[in-house]
């Protein structure tokens, strides 16, 4: 079958090689994929944003399957507008899309069904929220209610960085706002873990650590993340249990109550305090870099998965795993998260060799001739599936170094915690 995938970053070359690796599959469009997707997938270049022209290419070249990868165009209801043209494509409607789409949305769910997730207020206009701050502990946070690709968010330690936050918010530093989401600081440990739902029933589909702040010990701005390991160290038999149980299936019952439903990945941050999660926040897609993570650990055909989700027989097959350990480390410009330069050859990289279990995955990259440029601040994902932590570590950064790209830097302490 052909299968699209929208997108262009590691999560989506982690999911084009493992399709690419499927007997079902015999081509693959990315939209507009990588470097990386160019060399197993045909790229097609295109504005996301361009919901007709997306769906004339798929109609045009009969594409079988749709995946999409990125937050943004489900958000928008890319998948809606798709399925209106009878086009099978993987990933939540635009109302399930607003448990990322809206924090505000989820609290509201969070509310009423007893989800467990920090306490908070809702607040329409800046004096309610300056009044409010006066009397609260802190640290505390302060949210943009829209998506800021991770952005909105301030942990603020006194009142007078709480009242900045406020001010840039509702000056529309993030879109334009007309709540904010006010709550408390959880003290404890972060997880994320991922199920993928077909409209009815849903399968575990993997926990995972990663590090969004850009140097090591976990300092500095946040990122996209700098890496991840997978599985989750906190992760067991009774916490899976309260996951499911007290947050996602309240959370799927809220969606069946506005009628709604979950089909595609849901990647649920949580906060662990004491063996107890809390929700944090939603995303309605893979994480990325905990796609690449986790990704090279299924065993099971993906093609199959995504289409028993499309189908909505999800109950029929049976997602299998490597037990192995995976870790994932990004090489970035160096300047990211901030400004960073773009264009700069990626020289060695053509040469490079990945034996078994490795994976050199694309983000931010562009082939022009036979050259392969770095154009975004997240470049490469290498992975390596191993039996411990440490010694996936140890073959990381090994082909980073065999890279020696002068350009980029990467954090050598991805999974710091799992690794003595
Ligand atoms: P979010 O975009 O909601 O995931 O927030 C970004 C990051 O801010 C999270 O990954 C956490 O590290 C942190 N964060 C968000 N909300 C809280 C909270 N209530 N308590 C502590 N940390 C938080
Ligand atoms: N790694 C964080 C995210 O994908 O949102």
């Amino acid at each position: 079958m052909k299968v699209g995938i929208i997108g262009s970053g590691g999560r989506e070359h982690a999911i084009c090689d493992s399709l690419n690796k499927s007997d079902n599959v015999n081509k693959i469009y990315c939209f507009p994929g990588n470097a990386g997707t160019s060399q197993i997938a045909e790229n097609i270049d295109i504005n996301l944003d361009n919901f007709e022209e997306i769906k004339n290419f798929i109609l045009e070249k009969k594409i079988d399957l749709v995946i999409v990868g990125p937050e943004k165009p489900l958000v928008d209801g890319l998948v809606d507008f798709l399925q209106k043209f009878e086009i099978k494509v993987f990933g939540p409607n635009k109302t399930a899309s607003q448990l990322e789409g809206s924090k505000i949305f989820t609290k509201k769910i969070c509310q009423k069904f007893n989800i467990p997730t920090a306490q908070f207020g809702i607040f329409n206009k800046k004096d309610d929220a300056f009044k409010f701050l006066k009397k609260s502990k802190f640290p505390i946070v302060v949210k943009a209610d829209n998506l800021a690709s991770g952005k909105g968010v301030y942990i603020c330690v006194n009142k007078k960085e709480a009242d900045i936050a406020v001010e840039e918010i509702f000056n529309g530093k993030f879109g334009k706002a007309e709540q904010i989401l006010i709550e408390e600081f959880l003290e404890g440990e972060e997880m994320s873990f991922f199920t993928i739902h077909d409209g009815k029933i849903f399968k575990n589909f993997g926990t995972a650590q990663d590090h969004k702040r850009v140097s090591e010990g976990d300092k500095g701005k946040n990122t996209g993340g700098m890496g991840a390991y997978s599985p989750s160290r906190l992760i067991n038999n009774d916490l899976e249990k309260k996951i499911i149980n007290k947050i996602i299936k309240p959370t799927i019952k809220g969606l069946s109550e506005i009628g709604s439903e979950f089909r595609g990945f849901l990647y649920t941050g949580l906060m662990i305090v004491k063996n107890e999660p809390y929700l944090i926040e939603y995303n309605v897609r893979m994480g990325d870099p905990e796609c690449q993570t986790i990704i090279p650990k299924l065993k099971t055909d993906l093609s199959k998965i995504f289409m028993s989700c499309c189908n909505g027989n999800l109950n029929e097959i049976n997602i299998e795993w490597s037990n192995k350990k995976s870790l994932c480390i990004v090489v970035c410009s160096k300047g990211y998260p901030e400004e960073f330069k773009k264009n700069v050859e990626i020289q060695n990289i053509n040469n490079l060799e990945t034996d078994d279990g490795e994976f050199c995955f694309h983000a931010g990259t562009l082939k022009r001739n036979e050259t392969i440029y770095a154009v975004g601040g997240r470049v490469l994902n290498f992975v390596s599936l191993s039996e411990d932590f440490s010694e996936a570590r140890k073959n990381v950064i090994n082909k980073i170094n065999i890279l020696n790209w002068k350009e980029g830097f990467y954090r050598k302490d991805i999974g710091y915690k799992v690794i003595k």
